[in-house]
């Protein structure tokens, strides 16, 4: 989940950079790139509120 923190905040700034820049044709992708990074951030932290995360470290 940290790992996906460092991608969101990278591609957040990236797609700033883009649209101040007048990139047009990349900011697209770097803003559906950007909600793939947040969603797949909040499917983590279901998962850590479900417990996910202890019963991984039992079965290790
Ligand atoms: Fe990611």
């Amino acid at each position: 989940q940290k790992v996906e923190h460092y991608e969101i905040a990278s591609y957040g700034t990236i797609a700033a950079l883009a649209k101040q820049l007048g990139y047009k044709d990349a900011l697209p992708l770097l803003l559906e790139t950007l909600q793939e990074e947040k969603a797949t951030d909040e499917k983590l932290t279901i998962l850590a509120k479900s417990g996910g995360n202890a019963k991984a470290v039992q079965a290790a």
